[in-house]
């Protein structure tokens, strides 16, 4: 298997924040200087802006040569009750070679019953890997193009998270290009927008306001061992909390999400729900000890999740177990945030969740809410919804899902990370 050549448009000369029409006609410049008049390039389109972004950039420049792939891996959302595949087949139609893939067999096939979550991750890599060399002979394409950004890299060569699709070892590759290599997500957004309002690409009409969404999509979220019944109540309760907190935001803003002008912010940056089976253990006296003071509250209850998830230490990424409180009175965001940052830096917790709805002789699942603002992904804060919201969302899903209990998780990013594996 020899390795791929891989070029990245790194430094950028202009920033889509100041101009991004000059760094759409850098990247345009960037494509060409690294591709041959033969070339054909495969894209595999997750939906998300970055990858559509990318598509669009090499669609301006080589159209015809450019396929389009959505592969459905079986881990994609539902969105308002609509498969997400069917959603992007539609929405994605403005492209020239498009067509969706049913890969699900052989993503089930590397990715369920697998309770440790790097082997998943490998699993889900490696059907990735065999499904990107398949599309590129289908389509006897030669180049692969991938909307790798900034941080991905950063942190993935950091050790901090592990991205799918970096570092991957493809056979039938040569070439990859990443034309928005050198971008923050915010950046991506700004061109996205351009695409759209200068470049009319009816692709990118409304895209650049998606929240990111992983490559290995709800299987980091189906957090341990999948199984159907699991991952079918993650489908359902993450269309829930998405659909829910884009009501929210849309009565409260004006918008589903906005990027703060001062601070460049976006708010929510990501809201999804996550499934765990419901094993709670004792916890060590000193940890409940530390977490009754910081929340001033003494019938605090305390247990360990019995899971590891995935946290943030001295800048690499660990693996260790939640902590679920539950408080008999309700505790406000400043507490909230001393518990959920604090307690993880202070012992060998990843992330503190905090009880939010339950309904006793329900399935054995336990869901959380995972809701934050950031600027770019590599560290991110709780978004802070009105508890009567929190509330309306929590009970929506105890009843819709029939799980036993629902928590918001309270941690930012570090100590936690945003996702759970
Ligand atoms: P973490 O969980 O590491 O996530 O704090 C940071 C951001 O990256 C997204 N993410 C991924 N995106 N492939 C992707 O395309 C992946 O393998 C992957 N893992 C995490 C995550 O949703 C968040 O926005």
């Amino acid at each position: 298997m020899s390795e791929a050549t891989i070029y990245r448009y790194i430094k950028p000369e202009t920033s889509p924040r100041q101009n991004p029409e000059k760094f759409i006609e850098g990247a345009l410049k960037f494509i060409k200087e690294h591709l041959n008049t033969e070339d054909r390039v495969q894209i595999l389109l997750s939906g998300g802006v970055d990858s559509v972004v990318t598509a669009a950039l090499l669609d301006l420049e080589i159209g015809n040569r450019l396929y389009v792939t959505h592969i459905d891996t079986g881990f994609m959302r539902i969105i308002g009750g609509q498969e997400e595949p069917q959603i992007i087949a539609e929405k994605f139609s403005g492209f020239k070679n498009l067509k969706v893939v049913n890969a699900r067999d052989l993503f089930y096939g590397h990715v369920m019953n697998m309770p440790d979550a790097e082997e998943k991750r490998l699993g889900f890599r490696r059907a990735y890997e065999i499904t990107t060399d398949q599309q590129m002979t289908e389509s006897q394409c030669n180049v692969l193009a991938q909307g790798t950004i900034l941080p991905d890299i950063i942190e993935t060569e950091g050790g901090v998270k592990s991205q799918h699709n970096v570092f991957l070892k493809f056979s039938k590759v040569k070439k990859i290009v990443e034309p928005v290599a050198g971008l923050c997500k915010d950046e991506v957004r700004r061109v996205a927008k351009a695409l759209w309002e200068n470049h009319k690409l009816k692709a990118l009409e409304g895209n650049w306001l998606r929240q990111p969404f992983p490559g290995p999509g709800l299987s980091v979220r189906t957090v341990g061992a999948i199984t159907p019944e699991k991952l079918g109540i993650e489908k359902r309760a993450n269309d829930i909390v998405e659909s829910k907190v884009d009501e929210h935001s849309l009565k409260k803003h004006g918008v589903i999400l906005y990027i703060d002008a001062v601070t460049g912010e976006q708010i929510p940056f990501q809201s999804f729900a996550a499934t765990f089976d419901d094993k709670l253990l004792n916890t060590p006296p000193e940890v409940a000890k530390m977490a009754k003071e910081k929340a001033g509250q003494e019938n605090l209850t305390c247990n360990i999740l019995d899971i590891k998830v995935t946290g943030v230490r001295d800048g690499k990424r660990i693996y260790s177990q939640p902590l679920c409180i539950e408080s008999p009175t309700e505790l406000d965001y400043p507490t909230l945030k001393k518990l959920g940052s604090e307690l993880p830096d202070e012992t060998q917790l990843s992330r503190v969740l905090y009880k939010i709805s339950s309904k006793e002789g329900s399935q054995g699942y336990l869901i959380a809410i995972r809701t934050v603002n950031s600027i770019d992904a590599m560290k991110a804060w709780v978004n802070e919804l009105p508890f009567d919201t929190l509330r309306s969302i929590a009970d929506e899903v105890v009843e819709k899902c029939g799980v036993k209990s629902v928590y918001l998780d309270i941690s930012p990013k570090p100590p936690a990370t945003i996702e759970y594996e």
